[in-house]
């Protein structure tokens, strides 16, 4: 698998978050993302644990292995995904990232999300969700795309919740199964809004199903 270039905006970011002093998960490594820009798909996880801190590569551990799973479920290849996490430094021990770190990293995440560009955000875990969701509860909303203007925000439960209780398993690969009929019907959305006659006003955020 060859890297594809990444865009000179995007190597920026990554140089800018290798030395980025925001916050107090400063001290270890800086997983940035990999991934294509601009990708139909992105992932956006919690943030990096030992294997990815050690390669400096989101969801290469065991989660990863498991995303590759759900989403070669949804008929994707990683390289064809972006993948990045809410926060780029691994948080010691792999404890919960902190609100402050969450709020200090996310303009990076925001950036990502400008540059990637992607019809479709795949939240994985609690933390990302309450990016576009706060105070939902992920048991309730996983698997319910909800739009967040030109794109489609879809939450999940995250895969290593699924390696901890195998009954989650099942439910993210239904849940990672409805991918490609959003991605289909995202993309016909997008033609459509290149007709300025057929184009609807997108709202905010507007629940799907
Ligand atoms: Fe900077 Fe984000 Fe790392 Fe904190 S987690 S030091 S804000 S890159
Ligand atoms: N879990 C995450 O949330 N992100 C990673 O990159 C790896 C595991």
């Amino acid at each position: 698998m060859t890297a594809p270039a990444l865009s000179p905006a995007l190597l920026e970011l990554y140089e800018e978050v290798a030395d980025c002093p925001r916050c107090e998960l400063a001290r270890s490594r800086t997983v940035p993302g990999a991934g294509p820009a601009p990708a139909d798909v992105m992932c956006i996880g919690e943030g990096p644990g030992q294997r990815e801190d050690e390669l400096g590569l989101p969801f290469v551990g065991a989660a990863g292995r498991f995303l590759d799973e759900l989403l070669a479920v949804a008929g994707l290849a990683r390289d064809a995904v972006y993948i990045t996490n809410v926060v780029k430094c691994r948080p010691p021990g792999n404890r919960d990232p902190a609100p402050e770190e969450i709020a200090a990293c996310a303009p990076y995440l925001e950036r990502q999300i400008a540059l990637v560009d992607p019809r479709v955000i795949v939240t994985l875990g609690r933390f990302a969700m309450a990016h576009w969701f706060p105070g939902e509860a992920i048991s309730r909303i996983h698997g319910q795309p909800r739009r967040a203007g030109a794109r489609l925000i879809v939450p999940m439960y995250h895969p290593a919740a699924a390696l901890r209780n195998g009954a989650l398993r099942p439910v993210l690969e239904a849940d990672f199964a409805q991918l490609p009929r959003l991605l289909e019907q995202e993309r016909a959305r997008g033609a459509a809004a290149l007709a300025p006659a057929l184009a609807a006003p997108a709202p905010a955020v507007e629940r799907l199903l």
